[in-house]
Formats: C-alpha cells, structure tokens, sequence
C-alpha cells in the first residue's frame, strides 16, 4: 500500500509529507477542515478530517495539538509511524504508532517513544528514556539521558531536559528552557532553570 492520507495540512504535515515520500509513499493526500485550502507543499486535500476514518490507506496525524492528534488518532485504523532515513536511531529504540521522527533527531540506546508523539528536526532523546503519548520534543532540544516525560508534554525548540529528570503529564516547557529537577505539577515553566508561570 502506498496511499498516505495526511491529516492536518499544516507546516508540520509538510515536513511529515516531505519524509513520506522519502519512505516510498506515491499517492500522498491531505484532509483540513480549512474549506479554502486546497493544497499542501503541492500535495491535495482532498477532504474534511471527518473524512478520514472511511478512506482506504495508511494515516497519519499531524496536528500539533496533543490533544487533538490524540482524538484524531484514537478514532483512526492503518495508523502508520514515520522515520526520516537521516534519524539516528538505536535498535535498541521501540517507537509507538503515530509517531513522526524528524531529520537528524537521536534517539539512543533503551529508549521508549510512545503513541502519536513527534521527534522534532535535530532533537535527542537520550538513553534509558522514557517518552509516554503525545509528547512533543521540538526543534533542537535535548533530552538526556534517564529522564521521563509525561503524556502531552510539550519540550520546546531548544530547551535542554538534563540527565535523571521525570517531567509530568500536560506540561508545557518554553522554548530554550532548562529543566534540572523533577517538574511534578503539570503547567508552563521557562527559564534557565525553569520556573512554573501557570
Ligand atoms: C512559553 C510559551 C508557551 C509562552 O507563550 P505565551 O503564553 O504566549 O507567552 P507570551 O508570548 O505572551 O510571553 C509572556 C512573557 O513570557 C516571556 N516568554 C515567553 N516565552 C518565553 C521563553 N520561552 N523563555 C523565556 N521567556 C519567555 C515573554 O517574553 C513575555 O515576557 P514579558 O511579559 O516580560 O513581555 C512560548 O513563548 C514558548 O516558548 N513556546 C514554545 C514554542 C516552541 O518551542 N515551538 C517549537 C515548534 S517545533
């Protein structure tokens, strides 16, 4: 089967576009809810995102909303990961349905990646990690070794989540933040080392 239907044309389903092809997909497709788009980075939408659980091929979800990737996926079959070929990948790596590695992310040794989430362009996951669904590890942040990020956690472009640290659900880091401890309570926290702002 070679048939992507892409859901969400947005920047990021470019990008997810961009490594379908690279995987072989040749009918690659677009559902929005967006009427007066009718095309993505030269791809067709050819339909509401309603419309994807009666359509024949692989699926994949490319909303950056946790949350609604997580609905949209949930209601979904023939749900399909996608790895760019120049991602760094351990074999010792289990990645979940859903979820999108971008290029030049690393993702090292006993690592778990769960459902629906995305490894972002240059990000790293490093060893003995545990990323549960949904989580968002943006552009060029890190994640060291031995951490836990929760459901939904968004790791902004940049940050650094350093060696040991377990990051609950529903969290949100800012763009080039810096996480040295446990975060417990879920919210947004910036700065250098983090502090919770709500
Ligand atoms: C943290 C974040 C969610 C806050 O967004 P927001 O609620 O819309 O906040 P605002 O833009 O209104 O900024 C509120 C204040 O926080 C500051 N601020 C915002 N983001 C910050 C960050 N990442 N680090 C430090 N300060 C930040 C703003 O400068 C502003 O300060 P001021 O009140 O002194 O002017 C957002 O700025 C952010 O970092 N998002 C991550 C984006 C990202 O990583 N995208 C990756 C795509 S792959």
């Amino acid at each position: 089967m070679n048939r992507l239907i892409i859901i969400g044309a947005s920047g990021h389903g470019k990008v997810v576009a961009d490594i379908a092809i690279k995987k072989g997909y040749t009918d690659i497709v677009f559902l929005d809810d967006d009427a007066s788009l009718k095309e993505c980075a030269g791809y067709p939408i050819v339909g509401k995102t309603t419309d994807a659980k009666d359509m024949f091929g692989d699926k994949i979800v490319a909303i950056g909303n946790a949350d609604i990737r997580c609905e949209f996926q949930n209601q979904l079959d023939n749900i399909i990961s996608l790895i760019h070929p120049a991602a760094v990948i351990s074999r010792r790596v289990h990645i979940g349905k859903g979820t999108v590695v971008m290029a030049g992310a690393i993702i090292n040794s006993d690592t778990l990646i769960g459902d629906g989430c995305i490894i972002n362009t240059g990000a790293t996951v490093d060893h003995d990690c545990m990323i549960h669904n949904y989580v968002h590890v943006s552009v060029g942040a890190h994640v060291a070794g031995t951490c836990e990020i929760g459901n939904r956690t968004w790791v902004g472009a940049g940050s650094v989540i350093s060696n040991n640290v377990n990051i609950c659900n529903d969290c949100m880091i800012g763009a080039g933040a810096v996480v040295v401890s446990d975060l417990v309570k879920s919210g947004t926290y910036i700065g250098v080392p983090v502090k919770r702002v709500r």
